[in-house]
């Protein structure tokens, strides 16, 4: 199924330097970008974006570490492009992603993983939706 998912590159991953080194990997395995954004989240953006998780133990860590810095955001098109993203991902903590992965290759732990991305078709809607408007995707299907 053709898919559109979001994907975060986060604090860690701009920091490390290798937001060419994924978005290349994206592109190679036919996840099409078409939108990006570098921008920083406040703190209260971050919990409104990660509203799912608020009753873990780990929500504030994870809304601190995702506000501390800037972020890419990217929609991406493909074919079957939220389960390919989350192959491309890896395990939530780097230490149990299989080799090749992202979070593998660069993740340090599960609070710094590197990246994140959509797990359903409907929240890809709405994480799409909290970073872009309609006019800012570039679909080639269109
Ligand atoms: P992400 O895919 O961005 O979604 C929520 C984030 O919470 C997750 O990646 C991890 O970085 C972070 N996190 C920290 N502890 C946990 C945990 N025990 N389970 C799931 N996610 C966690």
């Amino acid at each position: 199924m053709f898919e559109r998912t979001l994907a975060i590159i986060k604090p860690d991953g701009v920091r490390s330097l290798v937001i060419g080194e994924i978005i290349r990997r994206y592109e190679q395995s036919g996840l099409i970008p078409i939108a990006i954004r570098l921008t920083q989240l406040t703190k209260e953006q971050a919990k409104a974006f990660y509203q799912v998780h608020c009753n873990q133990p780990f929500f504030n860590d994870l809304t601190s570490f995702m506000s501390s810095g800037p972020i890419v955001v990217l929609a991406l098109e493909g074919e079957g492009a939220i389960l390919r993203h989350r192959d491309l991902m890896g395990a939530t903590d780097p230490s149990k992603a299989a080799e090749g992965t992202i979070r593998k290759a660069f993740g340090a732990s599960i609070d710094f993983n590197v990246v994140h991305g959509s797990d359903a078709p409907e929240t890809a809607g709405k994480e799409i939706e909290f970073f872009f408007t309609d006019s800012d995707l570039y679909s080639r299907t269109e």
